[in-house]
């Protein structure tokens, strides 16, 4: 997909499609207005006949309106101007784009973007419109031997009220057009099925990224390599495959290493979690291909950095491995030795994502990161906090924590805090090593966020659990490219 800001008149436009809100009770917006006394009366004589009301969701198709050159009009119900918030913008915009789809429509010039009030400015809508456009006409069809009709849609001139905002809207344009592409990537890379997708897998998709990008630089360590450092509990989780372990480091580098330290990004990237020997149910159990969220996260944000040529440095890590049982899989009652040194008896190997990002929360150190913030689909028991709509967040520093809550407001990708603290920590405690990786019940999110805080007290850290917000389930199965804009923007405002 391609984007534009344009200022054009709605009456001179020359496109196949202009997209028009129309307010609450019949209200014009300057667009429709505009179309309205060229066509000497026809948008409103069509209101009138009272199909289109200008509810929420509304949508309405007019052909060849006399004296306007653009033959087809989607008119879009907006409801009230000061209830369109964030998300509801970007739903209008899907479901127009859906709409456009549907018909073929290869262009449009869309007046979405000139709707203005607390919660739209013109960065707002130019970050929101490639990200909500990017939902209708993402496809997964690698699989599929019939791959149906391709998306037509393959551009949109979004429109603004005064040239003096084209500038920034085209800024933002390019900023959300990069974090779309970046979302796709993590859609693409949780939607592969876990035959293919494997940790191997994973590091030949970041070696393809350095290949693209000459600011991107990618290594990748092996379970040997990982062996000399001392990362036994993340090798604990690879025991039980066929599938060997993988430790990806992205480095970004946009403004050269001494202009800036790096802001890293760690991932969890479990390819498939069975659960190991503390074996899952089995309803279901497929959606655990989605357990490398965290990992595609990571990847989908630096090719985002990348894509836009951010002037920042970033490092994105993903610890990568497939959880199996087997006869060489690790047993509850193992205890392993982490990389910090530390000794953690596994009481359930299906509490793995901590198990792995506490060795890579080790490694990342050597970085000398001005923060870090791990993004992994960590407990069920976020999703019984938050369910699906927000991710939740835990840190050790609270300056960073507000930041992340912020940015994340800011392009509707939220995040909820929840607290950390001794009264929870206490929960792990062990006879026999000097952690247990699961705690006593409840709180189960909180003491998987305590657990990791043992590994992270030498930097500002953020843990984001995306259990609930990584993919989708039922009829609309998939990945859904979150927290991509949330740490896109985080990076992006610390330089
Ligand atoms: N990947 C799961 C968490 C998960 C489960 C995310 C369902 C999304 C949907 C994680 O590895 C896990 O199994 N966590 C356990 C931890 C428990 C054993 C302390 C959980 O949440 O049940
Ligand atoms: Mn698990
Ligand atoms: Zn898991």
């Amino acid at each position: 997909m391609k984007y534009s800001a344009t200022v054009n008149s709605a009456k001179t436009a020359n496109t196949a499609c202009l997209v028009v809100p129309v307010f609450a009770r019949r209200k014009l917006s300057s667009a429709a207005d505009e179309l309205d006394k060229a066509s000497r009366g026809k948008i409103k004589s069509f209101l009138k006949k009272g199909d289109f009301s200008g509810k929420r969701n509304q949508l309405a198709w007019l052909y060849d309106l006399p004296y306007v050159k653009s033959t087809r009009i989607l008119l879009v119900g907006c409801g009230d101007v000061k209830s369109v918030n964030k998300a509801v913008y970007k739903k209008l915009n899907t479901a127009a784009a859906n709409a456009m789809i549907e018909k073929s429509v290869t262009t449009c010039t869309n007046y979405l973007g000139t709707i203005r009030n607390k919660h739209l400015g013109t960065g707002s809508v130019s970050k929101l419109t490639p990200i909500a456009f990017a939902d209708s006409t993402y496809r997964f069809t690698s699989f599929k031997s019939k791959t149906g009709a391709k998306v037509s849609l393959r551009s949109c001139a979004l429109a603004m009220n005064d040239k003096k905002q084209l500038g920034k809207a085209r800024k933002a344009l390019a900023t959300g057009s990069a974090i779309s592409a970046g979302m796709n990537l993590t859609r693409d890379l949780g939607n592969t099925p876990p035959n293919v997708c494997h940790p191997t897998y994973l590091a030949e998709q970041a070696i393809a990224l350095g290949k693209e990008f000459s600011k991107m630089k990618v290594e990748v360590l092996n379970e040997a390599q990982m062996k000399k450092l001392g990362m036994h509990s993340l090798l604990s989780v690879s025991a039980g495959s066929e599938q060997p372990a993988k430790l990806i480091c992205m480095h970004y580098n946009g403004i050269g290493a001494k202009a800036g330290k790096p802001v890293v990004l760690v991932g969890k990237g479990i390819t498939f979690d069975t659960g190991g020997i503390s074996i899952k149910p089995s309803p279901a159990m497929d959606e655990m291909k989605f357990d490398m969220g965290g990992a595609a996260s990571v990847f989908g944000t630096m090719r985002a950095l990348a894509e836009m040529g951010a002037e920042v440095n970033a490092i994105g890590v993903v610890a990568a491995a497939e959880n199996m049982p087997d006869g060489k899989a690790t047993r509850p009652g193992d205890v392993v030795t982490t990389m910090s040194g530390q000794t953690v008896e596994i009481l359930n190997t299906d509490a793995e994502g901590r198990l792995v990002l506490c060795d890579a929360l080790t490694y990342v150190k050597k970085y000398d990161p001005t923060s870090v913030i791990d993004i992994a689909t960590l407990t069920g028991a976020c999703i019984v906090a938050l369910g699906h709509q927000t991710t939740g967040l835990m840190s050790n520093n609270q300056k960073l924590a507000n930041k992340l809550l912020k940015v994340g407001k800011k392009i509707d990708d939220r995040a909820w805090q929840l607290p950390l603290g001794s009264e929870y920590d206490e929960q792990l405690k062990s006879n026999f090593a000097d952690i247990p990786n699961i705690g006593t019940p409840g709180a189960g999110t909180i003491v998987a966020g305590c657990f990791l805080g043992r590994f992270t007290s030498e930097y500002k850290w953020a843990h984001l659990d995306i259990a609930g917000t990584a993919w989708k389930g039922g009829a609309a199965k998939g990945s859904t490219g979150r927290p991509v804009p949330l740490l896109t923007s985080y990076v992006l405002s610390q330089f």
